[in-house]
Parts: structure tokens; sequence; C-alpha cells
């Protein structure tokens, strides 16, 4: 999951569609969750996941900023500030790649040392993100060999100190903090207390703990239980839950039933970039869906072939062509492409008509 360490250098910051100079938002600052409409609806930070090409394909394909249209807020993958405090940070930067179209935008950072974070966070707000969110609840090995991530479940006292320094690091742009419910057992009411007392901007409770990792359904009941201790603690918090919804219907009743400010959505958006779209009431064919996936593919290629492999657009491949008879055919051709041309040619030898016809599941 831990991708931190590519080759390849890049302006970042928010940027022009068309122009890859990176140059820092002359738009108004503030606490912009204070203006989102709710529920609210987040990308889920997702590291080789939501990079900057497969978000602009979910503003284009969610029509971001329409009516009926979201998501209302995207998060970037995660970024070691340590990394980015380092002489080594140029490789870090396409994560910080962003452009206008995919803001509201919080950029991610996870880390065990708070002089890091300080220091992670001006430079971020100086690149023009929207918000800043501190990873405590990233059960990679690396990440909490560090302390950070879910390790800061472990040291709330350090947990604490992070939050002040992140908030120490930045003029004008909100805090966050996307956790779990625990590390070995739900401690709803011990651990969240800790992030609620510092009073951050938004906390997104992924309904799981770290022992849990994925492998477990998503329990909801503790966001429910995360609201009612945000009252008592700090009532101008918003709180976003987080885990298994898989369509926009589910995530309006999760919201509803929990009273949660919004809900984020990661895996559910695993080929369906029109996920937030209200409009959408059928899932695309295979010829829309192989036609964004060609167009994501070299979205990709354009912006991120010097920073990453081809073979992480791969996971989207597999989600997007699925669903139909002669899907798995296909999927194991695309197994083999190197590049975007390759790609094309295997989605045009392949006859739609011959061996498309949609099922609800393959
Ligand atoms: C491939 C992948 C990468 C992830 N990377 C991050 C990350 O960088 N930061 C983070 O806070 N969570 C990360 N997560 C966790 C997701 O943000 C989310 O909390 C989790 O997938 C549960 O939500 P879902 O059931 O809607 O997918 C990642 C998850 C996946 C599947």
């Amino acid at each position: 999951m831990v991708s931190q360490n590519k080759k390849g250098k890049g302006g970042a910051g928010a940027r022009e569609e068309k122009s890859a100079s990176a140059r820092p938002s002359s738009r108004p600052r503030g606490n912009f969750w204070l203006h989102l409409k709710k529920p609210i609806f987040a990308v889920a930070p997702m590291s080789d996941v939501t990079d900057e090409p497969f978000r602009m394909i979910i503003a284009k394909y969610s029509r971001m900023g329409k009516a009926g249209g979201g998501p209302d807020v995207m998060w970037t993958e995660f970024i070691s500030a340590d990394g980015l405090c380092s002489i080594g940070k140029e490789r870090l930067m396409h994560i910080l790649k962003f452009t206008e179209k995919e803001r509201p935008i919080v950029a991610q950072i996870f880390s065990a040392n708070p002089a890091k974070i300080k220091e992670a966070c001006e430079i971020i707000e100086s690149l023009g993100f929207d918000g800043i969110d501190i990873n405590m609840g990233c059960p990679d090995k690396s990440v909490e060999k560090q302390g950070a991530g879910a390790g800061l479940i472990k040291t709330p006292a350090l947990a604490r100190e992070i939050i002040r320094s992140a908030k120490a690091g930045v003029k004008n742009i909100p805090i966050s903090v996307k956790t779990r419910i625990g590390y070995n057992k739900p401690e709803v009411e011990e651990w969240l207390s800790v992030i609620l007392e510092e009073g951050v901007s938004a906390l997104t409770v992924h309904a799981r703990t770290r022992k849990e990792l994925s492998d477990f359904p998503a329990q909801w009941s503790f966001v429910k239980k995360a609201v009612e201790l945000r009252d008592k603690i700090s009532p101008d918090t918003i709180i976003l839950g987080n885990g298994d919804v898989k369509s926009l219907k589910e995530a309006n009743e999760r919201a509803k039933e929990t009273g949660a400010d919004g809900v984020m959505i990661g895996r559910g958006l695993f080929g369906t970039p029109w996920f937030f779209d209200s409009k959408v009431t059928e899932e695309p064919g295979p010829e829309k869906r192989l036609k964004i996936m060609l167009e994501h593919a070299k979205l990709f290629e354009k912006i991120l072939s010097k920073d990453k492999p081809f073979d992480v657009m791969k996971k989207h491949f597999k989600a997007y062509v699925n669903g139909w008879e002669g899907a798995r055919e296909l999927r194991i051709k695309l197994m083999e492409c190197d590049s975007s041309k390759d790609l094309e040619k295997v989605v045009e030898d392949y006859s739609l008509k011959d061996t498309c016809i949609l099922k609800t599941k393959e």
C-alpha cells in the first residue's frame, strides 16, 4: 500500500489542467468545511489509487461542482511528512499535484515527528490545498514502525502533540484527522475523545479497529457513538463515517442512521468514477466503461508516467472491466498491457458486439 519512494520529478500544487507548472492558488482560504452542504460525500485517501488522474476522472464523471453532482471533497493519497521535509522530497511531489477541478482538496500526511508535521503543513498550505488531514489509522508496517498511522492510537499524548503541531504549521486552512475506532478492540470513548478534545475541524472514523484491517465488516454503530461524543466534546467538528459503502444511496442511509455529517468512500470508487452523480441511475455499459478506462489510462500516462509504473493502473482495469459476459477474457489480456497504446489496441480488438452482454454480475 505504501509507495513513497518512487522516482521522478514534478511541480506540485494547484494547476490548470493544461499547464504543468506549480502555482499557488489565489482563492480565498479559511475553513471550507463550514461551506459544504450535508451530507458531505468524500473521496478517500487511497495510496496508488486516488492519485491526480483518478481524481480528475472522478471530478469529470461525477460532475463535481454541478447540481446533483459530487463529491464534495477529495483527499490525496497520503504522503510522508518526514519525506516531504527531506532533501529527497522531489520524488514525492507528484502526490501533491492537483487541478482546480478537484477542489476542495485535502492533503493527507503521516508522521510521528511533531516538528516534521509542522514543517510539512507549512509546505502544503503554501501549495494551495484547502485542508490538511493527519493519518492516524494506517496499519501498514512501514508506517507503524515509525510510530505513525495507527501506531498513534497507542500513543495518545503524541497524537495530541501531532495535532497541535499541525495547527501551529498552518495560517488559514483546517486540520482534520482520519483514524479507526481503536487498536485491538473498539475504544471509541477513550481514543476519539483525545482527538476531539484537540478541536480538529473534521474527523473521519473508519469503523474498524487496527486489528480488523479491512477483513471484517465496518461497524457503523461506532460512527453513531463518535457523533454522540462529538456533540459533547467538540460540537463544531465535522464527523465523516467510513467503511464498506458501495453506493450513493447507501451513503445517504449511513449518514441518516448515524447522524454523521457525511460519508467517505474508498473501494466503492474502483471502476465507478460516476459514483457521486445522483443522475446516474443505471450502471454504464461496457462501451462507456472501456472508453472511460482508456481516458483514465491516457491521463495517468500523461501526468504520472515519470513517477509511477503503468502497472499501478491494473487494479483500475480489473474494476472497469467487470459485470458482463466476456469481461474475464478481456481482463486477462489487459493485465499484459504496458502502455495506453497497448491498452487501446487490446480494447479495439475486443469485439463489443460479439462478447459484451451486460449482466448485473458476471
Ligand atoms: C489501496 C488502498 C490504499 C489506501 N490508502 C490509504 C491512505 O493513503 N490513507 C488513509 O488514510 N487510508 C488509506 N486507505 C484506507 C481507505 O481510505 C479507507 O479508510 C478504507 O478503504 C475503508 O473504506 P472503504 O470500505 O470505503 O474502502 C487505503 C485503502 C486502500 C484499499
